[in-house]
């Protein structure tokens, strides 16, 4: 079954929604807190070790239900069901989207024009399990016979983003193996990761998708002149992986056999951490670490497809985006994550929801007549409190925001975890209360300041509050609840794109660059610049010269 087709502003619940929001918009958050004592307890949901709390946000029981009655016309349970089942979601490109297969259970059974892709994805990991197994023990070895010491990751985009961040997150699970990435084009990049290594005791893996992309195949071929430069082209064999769909192309570049990790057409290069695209964070924090990483994940897929709407972490976040993006006009959302282990996951989400649906041409084929994809950015707190909190506290912009916090520090330093978890809670309560005149007029009275002053000054120091919040507090941050929150984020996408309508899973947009870039190094290379915009040939113009 393809994904059913519905424009949401001709249901009845987007029009009964763009009513209800001009009874609510002016409403404050401490006023429904005040109205509801139950409110927090209803609108919250708990799951596993994820306790969500979404009651900081401008709803009432009423937005819920027709938020949710909106899902219900838009059919986002048969969407589910679709996506679940290896159909063809992803039309533009005539592909199921399957990520989910990659952390489904042994015996579980997933088709892909008629056939049950899971014993393949089995034998991929076994290949995973085993390879990281040789590598971290050390049995291994490179040209000179000794064992690896470091591993670099080349690769960009989902080839990229997904181990880079899962690797820093995991920092406290690594072995010794050291972790580079390499994934610029920038040749000061790579340049930057080589000097740090030696060639005898470094091992690389090549990651794409399609092994066709520029950035990687450049930084692949920067770093083997650099290797050949003390190896000879045999122990390039020893030396190099590769994870691809396009085993033809790694043929070509001499990687041994047994070092080629297959990967497949319906996993999304967004989506393919779970893959041997995930090979750098196998080796990083050991193949068990890994299978519980994609344990997680597995049981938030089963909470997605089998939990009804109401009590579905993932639908309640997509249709809370919703309706800030289409009801309020919000155009962005931060993701802050009170961990430093978590620092990269902003950036990895900005792929993965903008790439997705970064769209505006709906699943007719028309121009979209409403907004779409959210932008979302972040930095963790408490940095980020030092940073640019000041505009979501006192700015002109409604920035909806997810507090990222975990109940139990890793190093176990109670004194700075508390510290930690006092800013998290207090920036969400402060982002909601924020501060009245009344208050800010006392407190300055009690510092001894005199009328006049106190006048002068109160009125830059009133904070309206009535900023949503959504706070995720987890037990601990293990592979298992990474895994869980990385799903969680990339199921809220699937939700948000069934919503508007939109084909979430292809990305046409980043290939125009990719063409034009093409040309224009010819015109770098090549004595003539073919024709261009003025601006463009100026700018050639005064490269060259
Ligand atoms: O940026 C476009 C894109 O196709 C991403 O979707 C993908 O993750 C990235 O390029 C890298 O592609 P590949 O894995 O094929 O090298």
């Amino acid at each position: 079954m393809a994904l059913p087709k519905i424009n949401p502003e001709n249901t009845n619940a987007w029009n009964a929604l763009k009513a209800h929001f001009n009874t609510l918009k002016d409403t404050h958050l401490k006023d429904l807190f005040t109205t509801n004592p139950d409110r927090a307890k209803e609108l919250s949901l708990t799951w596993n070790d994820f306790f969500v709390d979404y009651s900081k946000n401008r709803i009432n029981t009423e937005t819920k239900k027709l938020l949710l009655d909106l899902a219900n016309e838009v059919k986002l349970k048969d969407a589910i069901n679709a996506y679940f089942s290896g159909d063809i979601i992803n039309e533009t490109e005539g592909r199921a989207v399957l990520h989910t297969a990659l952390r489904s259970k042994k015996t579980s059974i997933a088709k892909v024009d008629g056939e049950n892709v899971i014993p393949e994805v089995y034998q991929v990991r076994e290949q995973i399990k085993a390879f990281t197994h040789a590598v971290v023990s050390g049995e291994k070895k490179g040209y000179t016979g000794k064992a690896f010491t470091d591993v670099v990751n080349i690769g960009i985009g989902g080839s990229d983003l997904g181990p880079v961040m899962v690797t820093e997150a995991l920092q406290y699970y690594k072995n010794h193996l050291k972790t580079h990435f390499v994934s610029n084009v920038d040749g000061d990049h790579v340049q930057e990761v080589i000097k740090e290594l030696n060639p005898e005791t470094t091992l690389f893996v090549i990651v794409s998708k399609s092994f066709t992309t520029q950035e990687t195949l450049s930084n692949a071929e920067t770093i083997k002149e650099w290797f050949l430069q003390t190896a000879t082209q045999k122990d390039v064999a020893l030396h190099f992986a590769a994870v691809s769909t396009n085993t033809k192309m790694i043929d070509q570049f001499g990687i041994a056999d047994e070092n080629v990790f297959p990967m497949w057409d319906w996993v999304g290069g967004r989506f393919s951490l779970w893959s041997a695209v995930g090979l750098s964070i196998s080796l990083a924090i050991g193949y068990t670490n890994f299978e519980a990483l994609l344990d997680g994940a597995q049981e938030m897929d089963s909470h997605f497809k089998d939990a009804a709407l109401e009590d579905n972490l993932p639908v309640i976040l997509g249709l809370l985006t919703v309706w800030y993006n289409n009801f309020f006009g919000a155009d962005t959302e931060a993701v802050i994550p009170y961990t430093q282990y978590l620092h990269r996951l902003p950036a990895y989400l900005q792929q993965g929801i903008m790439e997705s649906n970064g769209k505006s041409v709906d699943r007719f084929g028309n121009a979209t007549t409403y907004q779409t994809g959210n932008i979302v950015w972040g930095e963790p707190g408490t940095n980020s409190q030092h940073a640019f909190f000041q505009l979501i506290h006192q700015g002109t912009k409604l920035i909806p925001a997810d507090f990222i916090g975990y109940k139990r520090s890793l190093h176990g330093k109670t004194d700075h975890h508390n510290k930690l978890m006092a800013n998290f809670f207090a920036q969400t309560e402060a982002l909601m209360n924020g501060k009245t005149f009344t208050e800010v007029t006392t407190e300055l009275k009690a510092q001894g300041l005199e009328e006049n002053e106190i006048n002068k000054l109160a009125p830059f120091k009133v904070f309206e509050g009535n900023k949503p919040t959504t706070t995720i507090l987890i037990d601990q941050l293990t592979p298992k609840s990474l895994g869980a929150l990385v799903a969680l984020y990339e199921h809220r996408i699937f939700v948000q794109g069934v919503i508007w309508n939109i084909f979430s899973y292809d990305q046409w947009g980043v290939e125009l660059g990719k063409q034009l870039a093409k040309t224009i190094l010819k015109d770098i290379e090549n004595s003539e610049i073919t024709k261009h915009d003025t601006s463009t040939m100026q700018l050639l113009q005064k490269f060259k010269n």
